[in-house]
C-alpha cells in the first residue's frame, strides 16, 4: 500500500517514525521550497523518545511533485492549515483512495469528507503528547490513537493502515463510533488550551489555582451541554478527563500556548469556537466559550502586530 503524510511537524514525524519500524520510508510533503532546505540543512526529520535520539527516514516532497499518487494520506497539519494541505491531496491521493485526519477539534474531518466523499475520510484522535523544536519532536507522554469514519461504509484500506501503525509499535485501535471520542477530546481541550494560553502557564495551573480549575470545569460543562443537545454520548465523564488530563500533563505547555508565545495562529476556532457556532445553532449560551474565544483572537492578532513591527 501507498501511504504519505502531509506535514513533517510533531504528529507527523510520530508517524514516520512508526512507518520506519513497520520497515516504510514514506513520503512526506512539506509547505515549500524553504522549509524543504531548513529540514535537509538541519540534517533531516528527528524525534527523541526516552531519551534516545532517531534520525527519522522520510522521501521529502514538494507539493507541485505530483509524479506519484497514493492509496492513502495522512494528514498531519494544524487544524487552520488543513485546506492548504488538501489541495495536495486532491493532487496525490487515488481517485478510491483514503484520506486521514490528525487534526484535534471538529472541522477538519468534516472538510475532507466534503472534498473526498463520506467513505473517503476517516479521522484520528490521539492522546500521545509530543513537543516539536524546529525539526527534532519529543515524545512527552505515551497515550493511544483511536481511528474511525463517521460513514457506516468503512473504508477498505482503513483497517490495513491500523494494522500497519499498530506494527510500528503505535498503539492505535479503531473505534466504530469516532465522533463520541472526537468530541471528548474537544472539550478537555477547550478547558486546557485557551486557560493555560492566557494565563501563560503549564497544564498543572488547571489543577494547583482554584481559579483556573473552576472556569475550566465551567468551560467544559457549557461544551456539554451543546455534546448533550447533539445526543452524542461521551466515552467518559469530561470534568474527570479535563482533571485527569491537566495532572498527568501539569509540567506541559499547552499546543494553543506554544501558539501564541510563536506567534502563530491557533486552533481556537476548531474547539471552543465549535461550541459556541453549534450552541447557536442549538439555542444554547454559551458566554464563557465566546469570551475565551475572543480573547485568543485578541492575543493572536495583538502579539501578530508587534511581531511584524
Ligand atoms: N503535538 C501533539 O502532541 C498533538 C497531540 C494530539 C493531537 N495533535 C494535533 O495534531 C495536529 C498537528 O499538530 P502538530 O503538533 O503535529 O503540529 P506541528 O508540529 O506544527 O506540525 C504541522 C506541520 O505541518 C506543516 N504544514 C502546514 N501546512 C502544510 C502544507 N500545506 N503542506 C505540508 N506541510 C504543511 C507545518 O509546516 P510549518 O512548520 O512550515 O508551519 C508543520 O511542519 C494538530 O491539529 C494538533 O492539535 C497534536
Amino acid at each position: 500500500m501507498d501511504i504519505a503524510i502531509v506535514g513533517p511537524g510533531a504528529i507527523g514525524s510520530l508517524l514516520i517514525y512508526t512507518l520506519n519500524n513497520a520497515g516504510i520510508v514514506p513520503d512526506v510533503y512539506v509547505r515549500d521550497e524553504g522549509r524543504l532546505r531548513h529540514i535537509r540543512s538541519v540534517g533531516g526529520l528527528r524525534i527523541v523518545i526516552r531519551d534516545e535520539e532517531v534520525n527519522l527516514k522520510a522521501n521529502l516532497k514538494l507539493p507541485s511533485d505530483t509524479s506519484k499518487t497514493y492509496d492513502v494520506v495522512l494528514v498531519a497539519v494544524k487544524a487552520y492549515d488543513v485546506e492548504g494541505a488538501l489541495k495536495t491531496v486532491s493532487k496525490v491521493l487515488r481517485g478510491d483512495g483514503l484520506v486521514l485526519s490528525f487534526q484535534n477539534g471538529i472541522g477538519p474531518l468534516e472538510l475532507m469528507e466534503r472534498t473526498f466523499g463520506y467513505n473517503r475520510a476517516g479521522a484520528a484522535v490521539i492522546t500521545y503528547g509530543l513537543f516539536r523544536y524546529e525539526y527534532v519532536t519529543f515524545l512527552q507522554g505515551f497515550g493511544e490513537v483511536l481511528i474511525g469514519q463517521r460513514s457506516s461504509n468503512i473504508h477498505e484500506d482503513l483497517h490495513k493502515v491500523i494494522d500497519i501503525l499498530s506494527n510500528g509499535g503505535l498503539k492505535v485501535r479503531y473505534v466504530d463510533d469516532i465522533d463520541r471520542y472526537r468530541w471528548y477530546k474537544l472539550l478537555i481541550n477547550a478547558g486546557i488550551n485557551p486557560i493555560t494560553a492566557i494565563l501563560q502557564a503549564p497544564n498543572k495551573v488547571i489543577i494547583e489555582s482554584p481559579e483556573a480549575r473552576e472556569l475550566a470545569i465551567k468551560t467544559v460543562n457549557e461544551g456539554l451541554k451543546v455534546v448533550n443537545k447533539l445526543g452524542i454520548e461521551l466515552p467518559g465523564n469530561p470534568i474527570e478527563g479535563l482533571l485527569n488530563v491537566a495532572k498527568k500533563t501539569g509540567e506541559n505547555y499547552s499546543s494553543m500556548l506554544q501558539d501564541i508565545v510563536n506567534n502563530r495562529e491557533t486552533e481556537i476556532d476548531y474547539i471552543n469556537g465549535v461550541i459556541v457556532k453549534k450552541g447557536k445553532e442549538l439555542g444554547i449560551e454559551t458566554p464563557i466559550n465566546t469570551l475565551l474565544v475572543s480573547i485568543i483572537k485578541g492575543l493572536v492578532r495583538w502579539r501578530k502586530s508587534l511581531f511584524q513591527q
